[in-house]
């Protein structure tokens, strides 16, 4: 066997900067135990301090969960109100606590469609955070991958439109410095609980060239060890962005 077929067997990409979570399996976590969706959801906003704090620890610069989607709220309006007000609890509970772990609140998606209190509540933890200098803890909430896309182009759009710049620099850094991440790197791992494996409208532009990670375990059920998991899945893949495996291998032997 030659050096370049042994070298996905040795690649370590070390720990991802930016992990991308679609926390999914909630509702049946609670059927399986004859209990109601909103009890599946209350273990899901547990398992998101335990993800939260280790991601802390091991100085990941950034952690996107999907926490409710543009299409959520086709769900029974008693679902939808019931997380609604998850939501606006958790951040009460945990707007203070993040910002004494340095962790910087950034919400992603619609927020127009949310409560005025909800809103207000999101706007305080991204204006007392904004500062921190740890983990950039990205909550996406009524959002959709198509929706961003959407929103940078009005943005873009409203910009020609101003006369500040000409459609021919429409780029793809210009378009990725208007999605609703602008600034974070893109997630270079992606993982979904719960078994299901599709995006449902996650950071589709954002995605392009992140690893991903299925699991089976029911969000309650994933904890600091099935990360591990998932993040050793994604230390030891070769990532090749369109070049060959010989190429990536050369590159890797040159700067030892
Ligand atoms: C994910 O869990 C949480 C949200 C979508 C808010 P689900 O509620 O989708 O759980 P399942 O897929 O029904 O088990
Ligand atoms: C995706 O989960 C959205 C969140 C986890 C918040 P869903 O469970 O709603 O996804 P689909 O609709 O089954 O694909
Ligand atoms: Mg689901």
């Amino acid at each position: 066997m030659s050096d370049a077929e042994n070298f996905p067997l040795v690649v370590d990409n070390g720990n991802p900067r930016h992990i991308a979570i679609i926390m999914d399996g909630n509702g049946r976590w609670a059927q399986k135990r004859f209990m109601p969706r909103i009890i599946g959801h209350q273990a899901g906003a547990k398992a998101v301090q335990k993800i939260v704090e280790y991601c802390v620890n091991e100085k990941i610069e950034v952690l996107s969960l999907f926490a409710f989607s543009s299409e959520n709220w086709r769900r029974p309006a008693e679902e939808v109100s019931l997380l609604m007000k998850l939501f606006n609890a958790t951040l009460q509970a945990q707007i203070k606590k993040m910002h004494e772990k340095n962790i910087r609140l950034l919400c992603i998606g619609e927020k127009s469609a949310f409560s005025p209190d909800l809103q207000a509540k999101i706007a305080e933890g991204e204006t007392l955070t904004k500062d921190n200098t740890g983990l950039t803890l990205v909550i996406a909430a009524n959002y959709g991958g198509h929706w961003d896309m959407c929103q940078a182009a009005q943005k873009v759009m409203e910009k020609i439109v101003a006369g500040q710049i000409e459609s021919s620099s429409i780029t793809e850094e210009l378009i990725q410095q208007h999605l609703s991440t602008a600034g974070l790197p893109d997630p270079d791992l992606f993982i979904r609980t719960g078994g299901e494996q599709r995006i449902s409208n996650f950071l589709l532009w954002q995605l392009a060239y992140t690893e991903f990670y299925f699991t089976a375990t029911l969000w309650p059920d994933f904890d600091q060890q099935t990360l591990v998991e998932a993040i050793d899945s994604f230390r030891h893949r070769q990532r090749r962005f369109g070049r060959t495996g010989e190429q990536i291998f050369n590159q890797a032997k040159s700067s030892l």
